[in-house]
């Protein structure tokens, strides 16, 4: 049987994996995305953000890959469209559907082709285009990858949800054979419920994380060890040890848009969603603490200089959206302290949007003269730093606030250093 080719619409980080891993179970795949320089990059080869395995994936499947910034050619050739296109917060809290309107816009009246929703839309959306776009295919298709694992995430998930109302049953069908190969549990459920599974697990997610990180504050007070605290809940079964480090708040594109997203949801429809407030109040809050520990050891902060190490959301990715270290720079500066941030891969990406910080080209470079060290992002590579020799050497002061618990506390404090972590 031929298979029919498939139509992705956006390639940011969602749909290039998305595209990537289809090409990879055999389909050709046209992508369209309306950014020239993205598809011209991608289509000689270059993948334009960092994301293990994805330029691997997008060489090896080259044939069937196509890039595009030409609707027609999408609605040519493909019938399921996968809208993968962002849809950040607004001002308000809310989603910003413009981009998922447009799309529709540019499919006019054709009931042709099928929409598959991968983009993270507020619980009703699907509904409403069905309701405006009567005899319109819509399939609720929420994506769960992570950044930095996506390619794996993709491959091989927890769970594929699929979600359609009675006249789309059909191509939801063709959905669910599509993910098939992967051999995962499918969700086939209703598009209201599809939609809020997404919101609900990430705000879930980021309520664990906000959980954990007010036992951290307040086992810092009574003398317990958050790590280990986790380790022994993690154990029970029905909670589980993931997404239960304590650090220094979430960030990415995600957590803090769909947290607020589903708050404003809730609160739109008349239902005030009590924890999820204290769940963004926590988050925020987490953020700043980091500065209460500096000046706990250094006093005064004006004139301090503060070597930041990590500047990505979190480490394996480029991506500084609600990164922690943004708002970190910024409180810094205004407590009148110099920074100097390095990160491995987002550190240029992210030159302008570091309130008054330097970007530093390596880590030793950052912390050369530094009061405090500041570790924001766990990468791999600021545990092998020669922290006892080299690192030392250089720091005017040697204090480390070790905002991930990541680095070796013992090793460290018997080397002379006043560590600060979270938590313990
Ligand atoms: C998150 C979800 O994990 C994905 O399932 C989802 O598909 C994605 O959002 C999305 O909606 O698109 P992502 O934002 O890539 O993925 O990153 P995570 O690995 O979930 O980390 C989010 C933040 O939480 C990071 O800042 C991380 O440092 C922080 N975190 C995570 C903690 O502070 N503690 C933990 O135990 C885990």
């Amino acid at each position: 049987m031929e298979r029919e080719p498939l139509g992705v619409v956006g390639v940011g980080w969602v749909g290039l994996v998305t595209a990537a891993c289809f090409a990879e179970l055999g389909h050709e795949v046209w992508a369209r995305d309306i950014v020239p320089e993205k598809v011209e990059s991608l289509s000689r080869g270059e993948v334009p953000i960092h994301e293990p395995g994805l330029p691997e994936l997008v060489a090896k499947n080259a044939e069937r890959l196509h890039f595009t910034t030409d609707m027609g050619d999408l609605l040519e050739r493909t019938r399921l469209l996968f809208v993968c296109v962002d849809t950040p917060p607004t001002y308000s809290g809310d989603a910003d559907l413009s981009r998922v309107e447009a799309v529709l816009g540019e499919l006019g009246d054709s009931n042709e082709h099928a929409l598959v929703m991968k983009s993270t839309v507020p619980v009703g959306t699907g509904r409403s285009i069905q309701r405006r776009r009567d005899g319109v295919g819509y399939v609720a298709n929420p994506e769960f990858l992570k950044e930095g694992t996506a390619v794996g995430d993709f491959m091989k998930p927890d769970r594929v949800v699929v979600g359609a109302n009675d006249e789309s049953e059909e191509y939801a069908d063709n959905v669910e054979a599509l993910y098939a190969p992967l051999g995962a549990e499918i969700v086939r459920t209703d598009v209201a419920s599809a939609e809020m599974i997404k919101l609900a697990s990430n705000a879930f997610l980021a309520t664990k994380i906000s959980f954990i990180n007010e036992i951290a504050n307040v086992s810092e007070e009574l003398g317990a060890d958050v790590r280990e605290v986790a380790r022994g809940m993690g154990l029970d079964d029905r909670i589980g040890p993931k997404f239960l480090q304590a650090g220094v708040g979430f960030g990415g594109s995600c957590f803090p848009k769909d947290v607020q997203a589903l708050k404003q949801l809730a609160g739109n429809s008349g239902y005030h969603f009590q924890l999820l407030t204290a769940v963004v109040e926590v988050n925020e809050l987490q953020k700043r603490r980091t500065i209460g520990k500096l000046q706990k050891h250094l006093g005064p902060l004006p004139g301090k200089e503060i070597a930041l190490l990590g500047v990505a959301f979190k480490p394996n990715t480029d991506d500084v959206r609600e990164a922690t270290s943004l708002v970190l720079a910024g409180r810094l500066a205004g407590e009148g302290a110099n920074v100097r941030a390095y990160d491995p891969v987002a550190g240029r990406k992210a030159e302008d949007m570091l309130a008054g910080a330097s970007i530093a080209e390596s880590a030793l470079e950052a912390v050369d003269g530094a009061d405090a060290v500041v570790l924001v992002t766990e990468w791999p590579e600021f545990a092998e730093l020669d922290w006892t020799g080299e690192v030392k050497k250089r720091m005017r002061v040697p204090l480390v606030v070790d905002g991930r618990n990541f680095l070796d506390r013992d090793k460290l404090v018997a080397a002379g250093f006043t560590y600060e972590g979270i938590g313990r």
